[in-house]
């Protein structure tokens, strides 16, 4: 009932990959699934084609070793892990479309016995309507919501919550919420995450295990949201919002995140999106929240037109065309070269496409810029910018940029991060 001889996981990137490379590592057999036949040629040379530290080298002793072989045609198993993208539609309506096509593309292959199990991060109900996608693929099987325990076939939801960058470490150590459509399916998902997961294993139902994951994440998003609404109004009242926060963590009972240029990455500022959907009456806060975070962009370009304003002012002798911004940071969070949903990036394109006069961007995870900036922007080492930018603009709280003392640097400052705060505590 639990054996697990054969693994097969669908879609093969940042999640899937790390994933079919973990049970592969303890010795099982997985075939990995991608419609991308150049992913799927990458990995069966025992390359990888996503950057995670360390999964190159377990992903070409998995190839070697003969445990993992990559295809674009489903293939019977014993247990199919889905891990596919779920983004939102324009008008921020979640894209079901990719779990649609991976659930119809496994039914042929599925046989009595079988497990499945989505890790996708999906609004609540998705699992269900999968197991629906499955039975109108399958009559001849029997489901959970038809069959309950006795089903031919297991169906559960268990998100993932690994960090990037830490995918390897975090796979195998954080603990595990299994949303089984039964008892059983969760007993069963338990099983097979057994096989790699050292992490506790939180047992609940596939619902429950959806709105868990939207909720871990649209806790963040609103907490960020709190600490970026108060730097905007600080920044109304004439009050450091860093010292203040600074001041409000040292209550017992507070403890507010710190404010940014807006939210990035394609969890944090997607995820949301599921609850508000599905209840737009009620999910008042979180929907706020969002357009908060969303909005804070054009607030930090704002400042930056003010400070080339002023700067004219205080140098009738030039015109913008003399005026050289210098913007600190594209990733869209610190110590990466990541710009996906970048709001530093998006500022950054952003006083390009406007300014007139040189913008200069600052980023140490890259040695070059996508094509697309490269024609408006010119990338920049730290001291020339330090050197020769009016106006600096921090996006990003980088190492390196932690390493500036910011209050001795000559010009204008215009801090996203908290950095200058932060210098007035180093001694050089
Ligand atoms: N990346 C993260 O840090 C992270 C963390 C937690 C949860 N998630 C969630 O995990 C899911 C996957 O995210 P990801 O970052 O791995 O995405 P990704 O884009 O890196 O990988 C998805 C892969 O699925 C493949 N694919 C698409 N449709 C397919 C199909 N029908 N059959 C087979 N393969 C198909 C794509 O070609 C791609 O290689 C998303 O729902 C995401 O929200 C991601």
């Amino acid at each position: 009932m639990f054996k697990f001889e054969t693994i097969s996981v669908i879609g093969l990137g940042y999640i899937g990959l790390p994933t079919a490379a973990a049970f592969a590592s303890r010795r099982k057999k997985v075939i990995g699934v991608d419609i991308n036949q150049n992913a799927v040629d990458i990995i069966n040379r025992g390359e990888i084609h996503i950057v995670e530290p360390d999964l190159d080298m377990i992903v070409h002793a998995a190839v070697t070793g003969g445990y993992l072989h990559a295809t674009t045609k489903p293939e019977p198993a014993d247990a199919f892990l889905i891990a596919v993208p779920t983004p939102f539609k324009g008008n921020h309506e979640p894209d079901l479309a990719y779990v649609e096509a991976a659930a119809r593309s496994i039914a042929n292959v599925l046989k009595r016995g079988d497990l499945v199990i989505l890790e996708s991060t999906s609004p609540v109900g998705t699992t269900e309507q999968m197991a629906t996608w499955l039975a109108e693929s399958r009559p001849d099987l029997s489901f959970p919501q038809q069959a309950g325990q006795r089903a031919d076939i297991n169906i559960a939801y268990c998100p993932e919550r690994v960090l990037p960058g830490k995918v390897i470490q975090e796979l195998v150590t954080n603990d595990r919420v299994i949303g089984g459509m039964t008892d059983r399916c969760s007993d069963r998902a338990i099983a097979l995450y057994q096989i790699f997961v050292e992490g506790e294993f939180l047992r609940t139902n596939s619902r429950t295990a959806e709105m868990c994951k939207l909720t871990e994440n649209s806790s963040r998003d609103v907490s960020i949201a709190f600490a970026n609404e108060l730097s905007i109004i600080c920044d109304k009242l004439d009050i450091n919002v860093w010292e203040l926060i600074a001041l409000a963590n040292h209550h017992p009972r507070v403890n507010i995140l710190q404010p940014g240029p807006g939210v990035g990455g394609h969890c944090i500022a997607v995820d949301p999106w599921f609850l508000v959907n599905k209840t737009p009456d009620e999910a008042r806060l979180i929907r706020t929240a969002r357009e908060v975070n969303d909005s804070k962009p054009k607030w930090v370009i704002e400042k930056i037109k003010l400070d080339v304003a002023e700067f004219l002012q205080e140098n009738p002798e030039k015109t913008a065309k003399d005026v050289t911004i210098a913007c600190f940071g594209l990733a869209f969070k610190p110590d990466i070269d990541d710009l996906r949903e970048s709001p530093a990036l998006a500022i950054t394109r952003q006083i390009a496409s406007i300014h007139p006069g040189r913008v200069l961007a600052v980023e140490p995870n890259t040695d070059m810029l996508p094509s697309k900036l490269a024609q408006h922007l010119t990338l920049s080492s730290i001291e020339y910018s330090l050197n020769n930018a009016d106006i600096k603009v921090i996006l990003v709280d980088h190492k390196e940029f932690k390493a500036i003392n910011w209050r001795q640097s000559k010009g204008r400052v215009i801090d996203t991060k908290g950095m200058l705060f932060l210098s007035q505590f180093k001694n050089t």
